[in-house]
């Protein structure tokens, strides 16, 4: 019996392993090839491993976090690819959360001008955001994602019960992509995902509320996949976020992904109202709600010209303007918005006095 609900290539699986067997079945059991990370082969390789007879050569577990997202453990996964005999009919199906389905769908993209890869996302954000969509890559010197490629994944296969091992932090930085999908394009998700008890967690609104959120991301992608227009508008609160990320980084304190990109949404809804008109309560709404689930921004924003250099490199710039996708109501947003440095300054100012 097939009862699962499927967006393309997005399916919401409550059997792994019956699902595997029929994604997989093209392939021979030698060309298959699984990737984990330490945490994830610890916690999630229980519901996946056994779908197939894949020989254990083929699996390969690497070292987890953001610190390792790096080219070594690309040139890792190319080598055992080599060495295992991959070839462009093999496939790759990689367990783990926004590292590891980054990182992995970068080496199995690049490894013989591209093999098929499945993401088989184990946390929160890595479910509703980065493992659909198509972009995969690598830190390079220091800067986020700056190696990398779009390319879509065969399958991504989301299953709900690898959130239990999750911890609060976690579940907290993916969800922040979930309230940007509400606040970019569904102003009832936003309401819902604020009426969410994120303490006592009910799998199965949550679980609504990822697939809602995960069918505006496909959406979006399906509509613009190489992000030359509207795919910018998932950018919300991700141009202060990432220069936020980076700095946090930089001092030493690093802030999870999902964490900067809330903060972000509180600078970006400030400057949302002084350039498409958000009106005020719907900044405070967005303030109030980011502040109650995140606490304050722990990097000050009264200095911002660290801020504002990091900014400078982000991959949405052009011409030297720095770019923002901003609201004009909750549920609906402007992509291709120039900040000057002085509004930026004001703002930043505004979101952590
Ligand atoms: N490609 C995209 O479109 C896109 C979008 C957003 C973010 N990203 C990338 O995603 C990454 C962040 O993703 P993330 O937050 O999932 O980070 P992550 O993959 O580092 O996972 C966070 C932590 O959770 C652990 N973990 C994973 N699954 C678990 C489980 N089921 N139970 C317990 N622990 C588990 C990991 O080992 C890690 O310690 C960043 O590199 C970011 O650049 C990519």
């Amino acid at each position: 019996m097939q009862t699962a609900k499927n967006i393309g290539e997005v399916r919401l699986s409550t059997d792994l392993i019956l699902d595997l067997k029929e994604l997989t079945a093209g392939f021979p059991e030698h060309k298959i090839f699984m990737v984990f990370e330490s945490n994830t082969w610890a916690s999630c390789r229980t519901r996946v491993i056994g779908f197939r007879n894949v020989p254990e050569e083929n699996i390969l577990v690497l070292k987890p976090g953001e610190d390792n997202k790096n080219i070594s453990q690309v040139i890792e996964v190319w080598e055992h690819l080599g060495k295992a005999g991959a070839d462009r009919h093999s496939l790759v199906i990689n367990v783990g959360g926004g590292m590891l389905t980054d990182l992995g769908g970068f080496a199995a993209c690049t490894f013989k001008r591209g093999l098929a890869f499945i993401n088989i996302p184990t946390t929160l954000l890595a479910m509703v955001d980065a493992s659909t969509g198509g972009k995969t890559g690598i830190n390079f010197r220091g800067l986020k994602n700056e190696i990398g490629v779009i390319r879509q994944p065969k399958n991504v296969l989301i299953h709900m019960p690898f959130l239990r091992t999750l911890d609060r932090e976690n579940l907290l930085s993916g969800y922040a992509e979930m309230l940007k999908a509400g606040l970019i394009a569904d102003r009832q998700l936003w309401d819902r995902l604020k009426a969410f008890d994120m303490t006592d967690m009910d799998e199965e609104i949550l679980e609504e509320l990822i697939w809602q959120s995960i069918g505006i991301k496909k959406r979006v992608v399906d509509e613009d996949p190489e992000e030359r227009g509207i795919r910018k508008a998932l950018n919300f609160g991700h141009t202060i976020g990432h220069a936020l990320e980076s700095e946090a980084l930089h001092a030493g304190q690093p802030l999870p992904h999902g964490f900067a990109v809330a903060f972000g949404m509180i600078t970006e809804a400030i400057l949302s109202n002084r350039k498409c008109g958000l009106s005020p309560e719907s900044v405070s709404d967005i303030r109030e709600t980011v502040i109650r689930l995140y606490g304050e921004p722990p990097v000050t924003m009264k200095e911002s010209d660290p801020l504002l250099g990091w900014m400078r490199f982000d991959k949405k710039n052009r011409d030297n303007t720095i770019n923002f996708t901003l609201l004009d109501e909750i549920g609906s947003c402007r992509i291709n918005q120039a900040g000057d440095d002085e509004e930026i300054r004001e703002v930043l100012r505004l979101t952590k006095p």
